[in-house]
């Protein structure tokens, strides 16, 4: 399997990560793409460059819109954009498609396939929820990041593994990240 992921400069840097690498040891094919917002929040929230993500995913340039998951004839799974910034959320509402997150989520909707965005904000207004109902409608699924706590978590990490764990089950991936009510 071949997933594109998406992560911008909304705080949550360490679900990004995390996914990234959770793909890779499941053995999915991953293509990452970070907006340079993403690059900062990683810096300043997990002390990571982009350069630690090599041995998990093909890394491109956010301003590459040559790059492969820029066009409906690279197939892939689908596409999940986490943590998700407001910014990019109405830009891809808009299928604004100006740079290669956007472009990539765009041709992903538009190939009909699976789009998981995990949009991290609070309080939202309404333009972020007219953002994330267009994007619904469009076929999206939107996850907010909102980690839950059914499954007792007793430190961060199991924390954000629950939250990457849903975004696992939203493709039929089998994993031990958590541990579900059955
Ligand atoms: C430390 C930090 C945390 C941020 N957290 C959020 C957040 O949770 N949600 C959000 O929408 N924006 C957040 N922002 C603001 C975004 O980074 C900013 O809107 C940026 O333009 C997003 O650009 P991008 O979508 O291209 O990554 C944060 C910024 C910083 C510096």
């Amino acid at each position: 399997m071949r997933l594109a992921v998406g992560v911008t400069g909304a705080s949550g840097a360490i679900y990004g990560y995390t996914l990234i690498k959770a793909l890779s040891g499941l053995g999915v094919e991953v293509h990452a793409v970070y907006t340079d917002m993403g690059c900062k929040v990683l810096a300043y929230e997990c002390g990571l460059t982009l350069a630690e993500l090599t041995p998990y995913a093909v890394v491109y340039d956010n301003s590459d819109l040559f790059a492969a998951v820029a066009s409906g004839s690279f197939k892939t799974g689908g596409m999940v954009v986490v943590p998700c910034s407001m910014h990019t959320l109405g830009a891809m509402a808009t299928a604004s498609g100006r740079d290669l997150l956007t472009r990539a989520a765009d041709v992903t909707l538009k190939e009909g396939r699976r789009l998981i965005v995990v949009p991290r904000e609070t309080p939202v207004t309404a333009i972020h929820l007219t953002n994330m109902l267009t994007l619904a409608q469009a076929g999206a699924v939107v996850m907010p990041a909102a980690p839950a706590f059914t499954h007792k978590p007793g430190t961060v990490d199991e924390l954000v593994n629950g939250m990457i764990g849903k975004i696992l089950d939203g493709f039929g991936l089998e994993h031990s990240l958590y541990r579900g009510r059955g």
